[in-house]
């Protein structure tokens, strides 16, 4: 069933585990999701970008999440709209059908231009009254995603600022938070701790000095009942890239945020992960090595077979991982 993500995340706080929440933009993303939910019988969150709308086609996502619904009833499902750029944007998604709709005010309108505190509170807030009147949950977004050390947002197209940022934009205040929250009445609160969007997060494994994983503890003592969402958590998998680049692909040295200190985060407060580049990258090492190894096949179900094979098994392992087992 479609249900809100307000409803998700209660039942993740009380029971103390954390939710992936995965971009879709295609069917075998949406296969592989449901899937593998289905197996260890996890709800699931799946969201759409301004790019995947612009890619599929805002009523081709619908109807794919919607067939998600039909096919596995038993599933708990939130249709969420990720990074919204504008009320309007989330208006209009609520109007496509979705159940759950992030306003990111943490950047104008372009996506690409940090924001006053009172840009933001302004736009969430508006967001928060229409969808709520609704039943539709709202995500906030309060700090600027970006390297902590190189002050880089990522590379990601479309997400993310531009230019180099400054330490105390990019590091989410615990007083921030609880005026935010106050101020705007969101559901879920995504806060900036030195992650970004894309595959290139940290030159090296992560310490604790450039992945604040001890703000996300500070945060959640001082706003226990707010659920906490971590963005750019992808976890850059080191055994895909080198299936990538043995394959022909040229991916350089990255690193992600490792699952275990996503797990940490869960025990403080984190109740939504977003993933989007970890699947990306099955996806992109399962289609090179099958092309690889089946230089004369050409029937593109072979290889999107593999496709969502690969990513099927990072949804396992992150569901596990995050405690999502038996919960749907
Ligand atoms: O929030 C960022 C996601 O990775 C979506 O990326 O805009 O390329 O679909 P996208
Ligand atoms: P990744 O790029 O780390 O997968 O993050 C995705 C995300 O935050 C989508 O909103
Ligand atoms: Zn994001």
């Amino acid at each position: 069933a479609l249900v809100s993500m307000r409803q998700l995340l209660d039942h993740a706080a009380e029971n103390s585990y954390g939710l992936p929440a995965f971009n879709v933009n295609n069917l075998e993303q949406m296969r592989a999701i449901m899937e593998a939910a289905n197996q260890v019988n996890a709800p699931v969150i799946v969201q759409a970008s301004a790019g995947a709308r612009k890619y599929a086609g805002a009523p081709f996502l619908r109807h794919l999440i919607l067939a998600a619904v039909e096919e596995f009833p038993h599933i708990p499902v939130v249709m969420h709209q990720d990074h919204g750029a504008s009320p309007d944007v989330c208006q209009r998604s609520i109007q496509l059908g979705f159940s759950s709709v992030m306003m990111d005010g943490s950047l104008m309108e372009d996506g690409k231009t940090p924001s006053s505190y009172e840009y933001n509170v302004a736009a969430t807030r508006k967001v928060v009254e229409f969808s709520h009147a609704c039943g539709v949950s709202v995500e906030g977004e309060i700090g600027v995603l970006g390297n902590l050390e190189t002050g880089e947002a990522g590379e990601e197209d479309g997400v993310g600022a531009v230019g180099k940022l400054n330490h105390d934009q990019m590091l989410t205040s615990v007083e921030d938070a609880r005026r935010f929250v106050q101020d705007t009445g969101v559901d879920a609160l995504a806060i900036a701790i030195g992650t970004s969007h894309g595959a290139y997060k940290f030159t090296r494994p992560p310490t604790g000095e450039v992945l604040r994983i001890d703000r996300i503890k500070e945060i959640h003592a001082a706003l226990p009942n707010t659920h906490i969402v971590m963005h750019g958590s992808s976890s850059v998998p080191q055994e895909w890239l080198k299936i990538i680049n043995d394959n022909g692909g040229n991916i350089g040295e990255t690193y992600g945020v490792p699952v275990e200190e996503i797990v940490e985060g869960i025990k403080h407060g984190v109740r939504k992960v977003n993933i989007d580049t970890d699947l990306r990258l099955a996806s992109t090492g399962a289609i090179r090595q099958f092309m690889t190894e089946n230089p004369a096949e050409f029937d593109p179900r072979k290889y999107l077979a593999k496709t969502v094979e690969a990513m099927k098994q990072i949804c396992i392992d992150r569901y596990l991982a995050f405690g999502c087992e038996g919960q749907a």
